[in-house]
Formats: C-alpha cells, structure tokens, sequence
C-alpha cells in the first residue's frame, strides 16, 4: 500500500484540493483508495459527501477523530492535512507516509513559509522516516506572471540537505475545473478530457514521480561492500 500525505502548513494553498483530485484519479483507475481526512475542519470528507454513488468508492476516514484505520486491500492511502501543523502532530503523519506532496502557492508571502516548511520537514525526516520522498507542487498558477515566475525559480532551486535536488514536480494552473470538481466530489479527472487536458498533462509528472518513487521504496535495499 502507498501512502501519500499533502501537507503544508500554509492554508489554503491546496491540499485538499491535490488530496481530493489523487484520491479520484487512482478511483478511478480501479484502485482501492481510502481517504483521510486530519483537518477537522472536514474538507475531504465533506467533498466525499457530494460524490455520487454511481462514481468509483473512495472510503473515508474521519482521522482527525479516529484511529487510521483502512481496509487491508486499500492499494492507496491519501492523506489530507490541516494549516498550521507543525511538532508533534506534523511528525506523525511524517511517519505514516511514504510520499509527500507539497503545494505552494504563487505569493510572496507563501513562498515564504514554504522555506520554513521545507526546512522543518527536513529535520523531521532525518529523525522519524528518511526515507519518505518528499517533491514540491506550484499550485493555482496564473502563466506569465511575476509571481508564477518567482515560484518557479524558487521552487526548482531547492536542495536538499544532502545537496540533491528537491523535486518540484509541476505547476497546475488556476482552473474552475477544480472549483467545479470540489463542489461535485469530483476530481478533474471524471471530466471529459477535452475540458481538462492541460490540467491532465500537468498531473501527469506528479503520478509519474509517484509512481518512481513507489518503485524506489519497493527496491530491496543494496548494502555496499566495505
Ligand atoms: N488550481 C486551482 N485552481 C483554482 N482554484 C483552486 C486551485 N487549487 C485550489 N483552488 C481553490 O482554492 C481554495 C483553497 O484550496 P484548498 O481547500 O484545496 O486548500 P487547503 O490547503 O486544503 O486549505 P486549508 O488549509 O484551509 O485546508 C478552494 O476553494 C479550492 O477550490
Ligand atoms: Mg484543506
């Protein structure tokens, strides 16, 4: 089973948004997928609510009050997160999850916490799970402007501690499909692909780097000869 945790501790920069749309594309593609949802403010569950019964199950759980638990078959387990989580609490989910995507916002002021963000992740990781693979999202991308430019050489110049590069999947643009799809439980994915092709074509390197890096933790582990 993966586990995919979205997480930045900045609001609103589209966590549930990115949670949502992988659980409905693995959905879809026949996996069984649970959802869970940490943010007790409820966004994933309720946009589980609004899906229609006739569309591919996702199994929710309600983890800000519950135990993680998922079906033994789940082939994917995504995790939406809430603001502000930090300590403690970010540390755990850290640790349950094997991928972690994290969208960031075209805004001086997000660009900002996201290196702060970055920085915390990173030291966690080394103590509870180094090898969780960690890629970074622009998200809600206006093209041809300053600041979807600043983001984009921020983000793709990002190293981590041991000098390699942080993988900064893709941008997806500022789309009413997604505004669409969270009000329906949809993901952009269940649209028809004329309306969402560039948004498709945006998300295809993220499942590309997910499926790469699922690929990565499978490998048995090859000790060097000393
Ligand atoms: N690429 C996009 N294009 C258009 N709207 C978007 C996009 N991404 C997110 N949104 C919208 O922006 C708002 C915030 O997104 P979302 O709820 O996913 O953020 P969040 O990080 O989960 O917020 P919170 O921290 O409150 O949980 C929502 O109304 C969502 O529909
Ligand atoms: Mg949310």
């Amino acid at each position: 089973m993966r586990t995919i945790l979205v997480v930045n501790s900045k609001g609103g920069c589209g966590k549930t948004t990115l949670a949502t749309n992988l659980a409905g594309y693995y959905a879809v593609r026949g996996k069984n997928v649970a959802l869970a949802d940490y943010d007790p403010q409820g966004s994933s569950m309720a946009w589980l609510e609004a899906r229609h019964a006739s569309r591919p199950p996702i199994t929710g759980v309600e983890a800000y009050a519950n135990p993680l638990r998922v079906p033994s078959d789940t082939d994917y387990t995504i995790i939406d997160s809430p603001a502000a989580l930090h300590g403690r609490a970010l540390s755990e989910l850290v640790r349950k999850a094997d991928t972690i995507l994290m969208p960031v916002l075209p805004s001086p002021i997000d660009v900002r916490a996201a290196r702060n963000f970055i920085s915390e992740i990173n030291k966690l990781r080394k103590v509870v799970n180094a090898d969780v693979k960690l890629a970074t999202v622009a998200n809600r991308v206006r093209e041809n402007t300053l600041a979807a430019s600043d983001l984009d050489e921020y983000l793709d110049a990002i190293r981590l501690p041991s000098g390699k590069k942080l993988p900064y999947l893709a941008h997806l643009r500022a789309s009413q499909n997604y505004i669409h799809a969270a009000g329906r439980g949809l993901s952009i994915f269940e649209f028809a692909p004329v309306k969402t092709l560039p948004d498709r074509e945006q998300w295809a390197r993220i499942f590309r780097w997910i499926n790469q890096a699922g690929k990565a933790a499978a490998a048995p582990k090859v000790r060097k000869a000393s």
